[in-house]
């Protein structure tokens, strides 16, 4: 492909139209207090300490062992961190921190009904009833190191201590996010080859108390048909003492956990002495093609690397109430709410329900209430409580000094949102760009540190090397602004070890790409593909622009969705917005942009005509959409994604295929119902 120039332009190339941002200095007042405000911290990860700058976060935690080698590298891609090592990660998020915090909070339980007290766990009380569950999951369940435990739970403290209680035993945790379907968890125990599902009776979410069990029952069958049979299903009381489900139990298959602990008061455990490349756990991504992948994590790389990046980037210290408003059933969870934020000693809250429920006050209600001081979230939960109740924050008395932004590009409108209104403009922001597979953070600004630049997540990590390669897999020059496929160059603690039993498909999917020797036993030679595309500008900051697949082709000009929505943000009516291509005759591509509404104003063609023109001024002619649509609500994931692929089902006149999984399937024909109509309007 060639420029009206004539230059040719390669695969990779995107074309870039977001405009340069204003920097934000962080507060005083943070800067202050930070863990890190020593720039020698990238001297410390220079390229030249690599690997053994990493023993900065392994030495956070308490080993039984020490290393052999910090990386051993003779196998790639498959990496051995702090190989010989010896560590347990319930020891490390519980035992070593009772001599001080035994009566601190480990955790806040805030359940979704408003009238239901808070729950606070001590260190203390999460010591004891992790040592009863995992005597339980030995002795009653007859697990053993390395077997596999899928867990199907919902936001409740009994899930991070099935947790922490698997990892003292050394057996590996498997969590499927409680709003996938019983076929979901088929597939993934199924791939894991779990005998035991833990499960809730029942959990609230957008005041509904909802039946949960019914889920194994289907989820036991399906496994079945799958090949792998599940003998025993654990079910946790969302009330102690009183089973919330109408599904019966099965005789001989299912027991209620809260009455089998009683037989194993006073219990103790000890934690099983894991080497630091046994596996932790598997998280499996959302596979959007194919089986889903079961992403392995190791016990000592993984939990070194978000120990260090919660201390780092969130700046967690133990006396800070720390809470990240995502679901344990993500990565974000493990590695941010659970494994990072315990092993440092926080306490951190755990919210069972919908953000907005019963309205948009919510969160900071739970924020003055238990006086929160680091927030964490996603682009689009802030979008939705922009959306839902954009004077809310203001009206309560609650101080951030640290918020961060994860899974999605942050338009720079929402961000101003965040920084003014939620965080007062007394917190700094930190836009966390990382991946399932990367098991922590990998570019981010250090909050002390840099400048806040709205829409760039900020320059690599320490000891994190990105590459941007175009699609000949030359290098592009760093810090040019041109967009390509984002690699990391070198292995890292946090990165996966394989893909559970597929370990050609792990090394396809992740380092075929750029690998230029498959023979080769040189770690330089295997980068890492994130399968993101990006940009770094001069100031070193990089840009994620989505996947790979996320661009759309106007008249060979490479336009990214995530700049199109955020023009069409810019117009102050609209609280979201998805674009998707659709095929034209003429331009090849283009995009139709999707848009949703913030609370009290009306659809309508001077509207639709301003969001129209919006783009056009923000990014160009070519970027006219060929149509903007109103829409009651966007489609989305239960963990609120904006489900971009129904979308474009609708715009191409194609099946929308199956809708069980959304939270809210309803808005699907109501959506094409307005599409018909416009393709009506616009037939002559
Ligand atoms: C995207 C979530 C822009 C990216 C932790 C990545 C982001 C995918 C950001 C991984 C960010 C994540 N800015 N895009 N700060 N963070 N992404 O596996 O496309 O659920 O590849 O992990 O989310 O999503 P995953």
């Amino acid at each position: 492909m060639k420029t009206e120039k004539g230059e040719r332009v390669s695969e990779a190339e995107i074309a870039v139209h977001w405009q340069e941002e204003e920097y934000y200095q962080p507060p005083e007042s943070f800067v202050e207090q930070a863990n890190l405000t020593d720039k020698g911290v990238y001297e410390r990860f220079s390229p030249d300490k690599f690997p053994g700058s990493f023993e900065e976060y392994a030495n956070l935690l308490h080993w039984y062992r020490k290393w052999d080698a910090v990386l051993d590298s003779s196998h790639p891609p498959f990496w051995r961190w702090f190989a010989g090592g010896k560590l347990n990660a319930s020891d490390n998020c519980i035992d070593r921190h009772l001599p001080n915090y035994r009566n601190k909070a480990a955790i806040h339980f805030v359940p979704e009904p408003e009238d239901e007290a808070t729950q606070h766990v001590t260190y203390q009380e999460l010591f004891v009833k992790v040592n009863e569950f995992a005597a339980l999951l030995r002795d009653f369940a007859g697990l053993k190191k390395g077997d596999r435990v899928t867990l199907h739970m919902p936001m409740v403290p009994e899930l991070p201590i099935t947790m922490l209680a698997c990892a003292r035993l050394g057996l590996i945790h498997s969590q499927v996010f409680s709003g996938f379907s019983a076929k979901s968890v088929a597939d993934r125990a199924a791939d894991a080859e779990s005998r035991v599902l833990i499960t809730m009776d029942a959990y609230y979410r957008g005041g509904k108390l909802l039946d949960h069990k019914e889920n194994a029952d289907e989820a036991v069958e399906l496994a079945t048909k799958a090949g792998q049979k599940i003998d025993k299903v654990l079910v946790w009381q969302r009330y102690p003492g009183r089973y919330s489900s109408p599904t019966p139990l099965v005789e001989g298959r299912d027991f209620i956990i809260n009455d089998l602990l009683k037989g194993y008061r006073g219990r103790r455990v000890a934690p099983e002495e894991m080497l630091a490349d046994d596996p932790l756990f598997l998280m499996y991504t959302s596979g959007t093609t194919g089986k889903p992948k079961g992403c392995q994590h190791s016990t000592g790389g993984y939990l070194s690397y978000v120990a260090g990046t919660a201390k780092y980037i969130q700046d967690i210290h133990p006396q800070d109430v720390y809470w990240c408003m995502a679901d344990i059933g993500w990565i974000t969870g493990h590695s941010y709410i659970v494994y990072g934020p315990l092993a440092l000693g926080a306490s951190v809250v755990v919210y069972e329900g919908v953000p907005t429920w019963p309205d948009a006050g919510r969160p900071w209600r739970i924020a003055r209430d238990l006086d929160v001081n680091i927030f964490h979230t996603s682009p689009t939960a802030v979008r939705a409580l922009r959306r839902a109740g954009p004077d809310e924050p203001a009206k309560y008395e609650y101080h951030f000094k640290l918020m961060t932004t994860v899974g999605e590009a942050i338009e720079p409108e929402v961000w101003r949102w965040y920084y003014n209104v939620v965080g007062k403009g007394e917190a700094v922001i930190v836009d966390t760009w990382w991946q399932t597979e990367t098991g922590g953070f990998l570019t981010s600004t250090m909050p002390a540190l840099h400048a806040m630049k709205p829409g760039s997540t900020g320059p690599a990590m320490p000891g994190i090397y990105p590459v941007i390669f175009d699609d000949e897999g030359n290098e592009i020059p760093e810090g040019s602004g041109r967009a390509g496929n984002i690699c990391i160059r070198n292995p890292w603690p946090g990165v996966l070890q394989t893909i559970w039993k597929d370990p050609d498909r792990f090394v396809g999917q992740y380092y075929s790409r750029y690998c230029k020797d498959p023979a080769s036993t040189d770690w330089h030679d295997w980068p890492y593909l994130t399968g993101d595309g990006a940009t770094q500008e001069a100031d070193g900051y990089y840009r994620i622009l989505g996947r790979i697949d996320d661009v759309i082709n106007v008249a060979g000009h490479r336009l990214g969705s995530k700049e199109l929505e955020s023009a069409a943000l810019v117009i102050p009516e609209v609280a979201e917005a998805a674009v998707v291509p659709v095929a034209d005759e003429i331009k090849g591509r283009m995009p139709e942009l999707y848009v949703s509404l913030k609370a009290g104003y009306a659809s309508g063609e001077e509207l639709e005509q301003r969001i129209s023109d919006a783009v056009v001024a923000e990014i160009g002619p070519i970027a006219r959409p060929r149509a903007v649509l109103i829409v009651p609500d966007m489609p989305k994931t239960r963990s609120g994604k904006i489900m971009r692929r129904v979308l474009a089902a609708i715009s191409g006149g194609a099946d929308v295929g199956d809708t069980t999984t959304l939270a809210n399937p309803e808005v699907v024909a109501e959506i094409q119902k307005l599409h018909g109509r416009y393709e009506l309007a616009h037939a002559a």
